[in-house]
């Protein structure tokens, strides 16, 4: 999906780092450690507590003007959790720091999230960043792992559907291939598919909010597991689409989740996650389908990002249909049902985690506050000091989050938080999460009024990540301050 920061600033100077290919292995001697601390190796237990407290108010201290308030940048925290990570990695990797008493509660939670921030800054010899989707293999090597999952089925591969979905004026075409091949397939294997303007974000090519979704069930592989592929085609849509951006050239992204769900009496599934480009061979004119982490420039970025839960449900801002004359118009007259289908899958993954991603180290969950969550606190909290009695109870029952959002499927950082991917990638300027209470969808089946969800929204807020107070429950989890 679509990031507008092509890369991030140069994380290692050539001066201070000769080995390009793994550049962690390098400590900047200047401007890291805290004044009079110099050799970490010798620091005591309230030394390391003192320099993670202070590289935790470094990390956190929001730098982006967001509608007259600071929020986080996720470039800073990745940054800046290299120069912790700096000083921390060499002194982990040649002692037994972590086995000290006392050690791995007060420094394991935040070296495990400075780790896995800052190896999204690894870039090789080429300037190229290695780790930009965030898991601790390379992304090639991720590939590699993954293809398997993530293989096209024939038809979508086909020259006949990709000429087809290469024009507007052809689109249905590609979709009547779709249902002629569904007329061939038992009722519970037909694919299903959705034309619909995203209510949130561009494509990764950047050129347009519209999208063909094409569900596909149900393939079992070697081991007996149960495929499911969501494959998601950028589409030149109605008054969703970049001015002059309608032909192949520009709408080239297609992404893919695919989940593996695995036999046996517990619901458990593994997903991987992959954006590809359609690209144009000169020579033959056949279209080819390359995932972006083996191109030159990759656009993509780490999915787990947005992706907690592996597939995100669809909220589309509008769906639609082919006219008469094989035109997309706007039509949400029979979408529903199909909507409602799909997001209703996802429930059945059950505990579904990301292959190969370490979703433990973004923290836990929003809402699974120690606090006791008092009338006065949801008042002051909630800015909303004339919240009834009754609103209060409600709110604090809805705070429950972690009653379904836990484990691999906990909304942690940088979900959880309030940063810059809300405000430049997401059509609505804000978060997911907030998104998702505001709009009344989250809790499930609730009747919380607006006044209601906003203060919701509030209270879990301020108590996962207050940044000018740096408290919450997310910086209680980086100090190792048990959870509740
Ligand atoms: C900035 C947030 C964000 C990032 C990062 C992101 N996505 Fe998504 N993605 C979404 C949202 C939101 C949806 C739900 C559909 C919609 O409304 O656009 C979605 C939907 C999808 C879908 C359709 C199936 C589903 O989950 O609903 C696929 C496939 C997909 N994304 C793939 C990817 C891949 C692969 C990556 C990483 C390379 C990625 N996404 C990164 C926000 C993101
Ligand atoms: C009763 C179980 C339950 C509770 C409680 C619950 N959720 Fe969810 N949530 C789900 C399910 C199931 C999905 C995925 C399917 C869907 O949207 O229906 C989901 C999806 C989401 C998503 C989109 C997917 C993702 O991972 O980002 C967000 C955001 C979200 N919930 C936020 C919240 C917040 C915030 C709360 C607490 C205020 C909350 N939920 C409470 C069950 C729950």
């Amino acid at each position: 999906m679509s990031w507008p920061f092509k890369i991030l600033p140069r994380l290692f100077s050539k001066a201070t780092c000769l080995v390009a290919t793994s550049c962690f292995l390098c400590v900047s001697a200047s401007g890291l450690l805290l004044r009079g601390l110099d050799d970490p190796s010798g620091w005591t237990l309230e030394q390391w507590i003192a320099w993670r407290d202070h590289q935790i108010g470094r990390i956190f201290t929001p730098t982006v003007q967001a509608g007259g308030k600071l929020i986080l940048s996720r470039e800073e925290v990745i940054l800046r959790s290299v120069d912790a990570y700096k000083v921390l990695m060499p002194v982990i990797a040649q002692s037994d720091l972590m086995s000290k008493p006392g050690f791995k509660t007060a420094l394991g939670n935040f070296s495990r999230f400075v780790r896995s921030q800052s190896q999204m800054a690894i870039y090789d010899k080429n300037g190229r960043y290695t780790h930009a989707l965030g898991y601790p293999i390379t992304d090639e090597a991720y590939w590699a792992q993954s293809a398997p999952f993530l293989a096209f089925p024939p038809l979508l591969r086909s020259r006949e559907f990709l000429s087809a979905l290469s024009s507007v004026t052809t689109y249905q075409r590609a979709l009547d291939l779709i249902d002629e091949q569904n007329l061939h397939l038992p009722v519970d294997r037909r694919w299903i598919t959705l034309i619909y303007r995203s209510g949130f974000l561009k494509s990764a090519d950047t050129a347009t909010y519209g999208r063909l979704l094409v569900f596909v069930p149900g393939e079992t592989n070697s081991h007996g597991d149960l495929l499911e592929k969501w494959i998601q085609f950028s589409l030149s849509v109605p008054e969703a689409t970049m001015p002059g951006k309608g032909r192949l050239n520009d709408l080239r992204s297609v992404s893919m989740v695919t989940v593996s769900v695995h036999s046996g009496a517990v619901r458990n599934s593994t997903a991987y996650l992959a954006d590809f480009m359609r690209t144009r061979d000169k020579l033959s004119g056949n279209i080819q389908i390359v995932p972006t982490m083996l191109g030159p420039k990759n656009p993509s970025k780490n999915c787990y990002d947005c992706h907690k839960s592996p597939v995100l449900p669809i909220h589309p801002k509008a769906t639609y249909q082919f006219t008469s004359k094989g035109q997309l118009d706007v039509s949400d007259s029979d979408t529903a049902a199909i909507i409602e289908q799909l997001n209703a899958r996802i429930v059945g993954y059950g505990n579904c985690a990301l292959a190969g991603m370490d979703t433990g180290s973004y923290g836990p969950s929003i809402g699974s506050g120690p606090k006791e969550r008092t009338d006065p606190w949801i008042r002051v909290n909630s800015g909303n000091m004339e919240l009834g009695g009754e609103s209060v109870a409600r709110i604090r029952e809805a705070m429950r989050c972690p009653s379904c959002h836990k484990g691999s499927q906990s909304l942690n950082y940088p979900q959880s938080a309030q940063t810059n991917i809300g405000l430049l990638i997401f059509e609505q300027k804000k978060g997911l999460v907030q998104t998702y209470v505001e709009n009344g969808w989250m809790p499930p089946n609730n009747t919380l009024t607006p006044a209601e969800r906003t203060a919701l929204w509030r209270c879990i807020d301020s108590e996962y990540l207050d940044s000018r107070n740096l408290s919450g429950t997310f910086i209680d989890w980086l100090k190792g301050i048990p959870q509740p």
